[in-house]
């Protein structure tokens, strides 16, 4: 795969962009050349990340988004379709754990990861599709999970959320690759990022970095266009034994 792809007039989203892999990936995608919106719900960390992404740049825009809310995908797309002309790539990064035993999980925290991990991805895609289709196609990076494949305790709403987007990328990989439209997911293993609530800071030198799994994002749209990188595993070479 190429090392220097450029994006020079792509637009992509990436939601959950103001940290951890989102936030690493708007960054590599702006560095070559993209313009980048990124969307998460809480505002003032969105205007921080815009601030650090945009230095010395106007191709990066950022608005408070929860992806569970259909009305606000539609109105986020919309937006940024205004705002840089169209849409090329949307990056669907948004996600939360929230672990429990199933029968002590709590409704409102099942819903919560249910309609985050699995129907904001949905709703992103539907929003985004007829953009995609109007600029001859693109792509759409779901980032899913290890965990969407090898079950363990306490993480049944996070393994079943990211079971399902597994497949439902596959479906939709299927619906539009002759739209040009290339869906692909990426199922990482244990990164570093803030996702476990920061924990996992000291000690943790044999997770990935969210800067890796964007390496890999990066690569995914630079490939060339006969090909397809439809699903990615990633862990760590050497875990903690
Ligand atoms: N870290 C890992 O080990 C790991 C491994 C495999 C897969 N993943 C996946 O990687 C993705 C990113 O996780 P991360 O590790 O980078 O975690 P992170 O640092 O906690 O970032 C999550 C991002 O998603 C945003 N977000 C959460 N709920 C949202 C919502 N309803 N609407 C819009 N944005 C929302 C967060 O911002 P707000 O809270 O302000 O909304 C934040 O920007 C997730 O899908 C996760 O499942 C992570």
């Amino acid at each position: 795969m190429t090392n220097t792809p450029q994006l020079n007039g792509k637009v992509a989203i990436v939601t959950g962009g103001s940290s951890g892999i989102g936030l690493a990936i708007a960054s590599v995608l702006r560095a070559r050349g993209a313009s980048v919106m990124i969307g998460a719900r809480n505002a003032a960390r969105v205007d921080r990340a815009k601030q650090n992404l945009a230095a010395g740049g106007d191709c990066v825009d950022g608005a408070p988004l929860d992806v569970r809310d259909p009305d606000q995908v539609e109105a986020f797309v919309g937006h940024t379709v205004k705002r840089f002309g169209g849409l090329d790539i949307l990056i669907n990064n948004a996600g939360i754990g929230g672990f429990a035993k199933i029968a002590d999980q709590s409704l409102e925290e099942w819903r919560s990861i249910i309609d985050t991990n699995l129907s904001g991805v949905f709703y992103c895609c539907r929003a985004a599709i007829p953009h995609l289709r109007r600029r001859g196609g693109g792509f759409i990076i779901n980032i899913s999970s290890l965990a969407g494949k090898n079950a363990f305790p306490e993480a049944g709403a996070y393994c079943a959320s990211k079971a399902a987007l597994n497949m439902f990328s596959e479906v939709l990989m299927q619906e539009v690759r002759y739209d040009d439209i290339r869906v692909s997911y990426v199922m990482p293993g244990s990164v570093t990022t803030a996702f476990d609530g920061g924990r996992a800071q000291a000690g943790s030198d044999w997770k990935m970095t969210a800067e890796d799994i964007a390496e890999v994002v990066l690569d995914i749209v630079s490939i060339n266009r006969r090909t397809l990188a439809s699903r990615v595993e990633m862990r760590p070479a050497k875990p903690k034994k």
